[in-house]
């Protein structure tokens, strides 16, 4: 089966600083993996690169086999990738059914058959039931979903999440662990960055681990939280899995 995405060589330079260098990697459908490593190692940055909201300064993106690097948003939107920002900013004067639809409106313009969607969206989620309340009636987990189900309503094939779980208590964080772990039984592919790595551990099937940048190991999760390189420089000596 070939790979739904495949990323090639993918860099990005800021001025003078490389955000992301040299990384390679792939992603099979259906399977979650979790992308990790230090604050500034280059993780949104790849997500902006994937996602197209930033321009590879070199390197390779293919998603099902198109190559899609330097493609507009919208377009790589349509094309089936979703994601989702670290900071949640849902649209205060909408209710949360109304917030859901917005990505929708990416694939039709029939008002009906995005309210659909979206209310399927929310199910998924575990958010139906909240559909008409207004944002402001969130619980800070509930406006994570929200975000999940707008990136949800757009039909993707690759859901791109990046710390969807931060801020979140370890309780909370398995209602989500649960929600991402439905989807990808459902066929939905998950690139996700997740600081926590008792979730990583539990939720991934792989993991990129970045580092200044560059790809410093890839594997199963219980290989990668035992790789010297990744203890020393992420993790720290004092880790056990
Ligand atoms: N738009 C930008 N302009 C300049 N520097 C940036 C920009 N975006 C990210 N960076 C820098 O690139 C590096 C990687 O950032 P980022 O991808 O956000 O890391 P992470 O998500 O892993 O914490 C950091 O040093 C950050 O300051
Ligand atoms: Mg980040």
């Amino acid at each position: 089966m070939t790979d739904l995405l495949d990323v090639q060589n993918l860099s990005r330079s800021f001025g003078g600083l490389v955000a992301v260098n040299g990384v390679s990697f792939t992603l099979a459908a259906g399977q979650i993996t979790a992308l990790i490593g230090p604050n500034g190692a280059g993780k949104t940055t790849c997500f902006n690169l994937v996602a197209g909201a930033l321009k590879p300064t070199t390197g390779k993106v293919f998603f099902e086999g198109r190559s899609i690097e330097g493609m507009p948003p919208e377009n790589i939107c349509r094309m089936g990738i979703a994601r989702t920002f670290q900071i949640v900013r849902p649209m205060r004067d909408m209710s949360v059914v109304e917030n859901a639809m917005v990505g929708a409106f990416s694939w039709t313009t029939n008002v009906a058959e995005a309210r659909s969607t979206a209310l399927d969206s929310l199910e998924s989620v575990g958010l139906a039931a909240k559909a008409n309340a207004r944002i402001d009636q969130l619980t800070m987990p509930d406006r994570k979903m929200l975000e999940v189900a707008k990136a949800l309503s757009t039909r993707p094939k690759l859901l791109l999440l990046d710390e969807v779980m931060a801020g979140l208590r370890p309780t909370e964080a398995v209602g989500v662990v649960q929600v991402l772990r439905k989807l990808a039984e459902n066929g939905l592919t998950i690139l996700l960055v997740e600081h926590v790595m008792r979730i990583v551990m539990e939720v991934a099937s792989t993991v990129v681990v970045l580092h200044h940048g560059a790809k410093i190991a890839e594997g199963r999760p219980q290989d990668v939280v035992a790789d010297p390189q990744v203890l020393e420089s992420y993790l720290g000596t004092g880790f056990h899995a």
